[in-house]
């Protein structure tokens, strides 16, 4: 079944108003049809900045843009976060949710992963769910204990129906900022699990989710990544930053 490419940037704490700018002009020139769909997730900051400028260049009108993380409360006394209603109120269509950073750094569990995901799905985003093993656990034969532990708590929270509104994104912990990139068979392999992990569920949801594969992409191995039948594009970390070489990886996707 063919399924939507989707490549995603995720700038991390990284970018400026420069850099939006730049982003928006460069993906104008891209040219690139609904094959592919872009989305670029900035520091909070940048979000509303960066809507409008997707805006003003009739050739963005396709490309979304997304945040970093969410809240999974509604509003009140939460020094630091950001609502789903916040997110809305600059456009936002996509919330990346239980990055490994935000998992590890920030001590995020899957449970209150789950719970952002409904939040994030409830109030009409869609969100990309970031699962994936420590080299430790690669290394102890765990990858897939620990992938099933990640996605049964959304299975269980939003029921298997909804992911047909969520993409799932595969980051192996230890190919994230490492330039140590999953091969493309390791890849292939791992997503083949996670559809199957789905398709326990529901066949025909797991048919149609996009999997993405993040960890050290660039411009050199992304067209064997997303060759793979059950790759579906990419999230993208350090090469994002760079307007070129994002460019080249959204073209490979198609
Ligand atoms: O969200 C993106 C991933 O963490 C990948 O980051 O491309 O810098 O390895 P990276």
């Amino acid at each position: 079944m063919k399924r939507q490419a989707i490549v995603a940037a995720n700038w991390k704490m990284n970018g400026s108003f420069g850099l939006v700018t730049e982003m928006s002009q460069g993906l104008a020139d891209l040219g690139l049809s609904n094959d592919v769909s872009i989305v670029v997730c900035p520091s909070s900051p940048f979000l509303a900045a960066l809507t409008d400028a997707f805006e003003q260049e009739k050739a963005c009108e396709h490309i979304s843009v997304g945040a970093q993380n969410v809240s999974e409360f509604e509003q009140g006394a939460y020094t630091g976060e950001i609502s789903v209603s916040m997110l809305q109120a600059c456009k936002v269509q996509y919330v990346i949710v239980g990055h490994s950073e935000r998992r590890s750094l920030f001590k995020e569990t899957s449970t209150q992963v789950a719970h952002k995901v409904k939040t994030a799905l409830d109030a009409g985003l869609v969100p990309i769910l970031c699962i994936g093993e420590s080299e430790a656990e690669r290394t102890a034969e765990q990858t897939e204990t620990v992938l099933a532990s990640q996605l049964q708590p959304v299975i269980d929270e939003v029921g298997i129906e909804r992911f047909s509104h969520i993409v799932v994104a595969y980051e192996p912990v230890w190919a994230i900022g490492t330039g140590k990139t999953a091969s493309p068979e390791i890849a292939q392999q791992t997503h083949e699990f996670i559809r199957k992990f789905l398709a326990n569920a529901s066949e025909d949801i797991a048919a149609k989710t996009p999997i993405l594969y993040g960890g050290s992409v660039n411009a050199k191995n992304c067209q064997d990544l997303f060759a793979q039948p059950d790759i579906d594009g990419g999230l993208i970390g350090g090469a994002s930053l760079k307007v070129e070489e994002f460019k080249t990886i959204c073209s490979a996707a198609k």
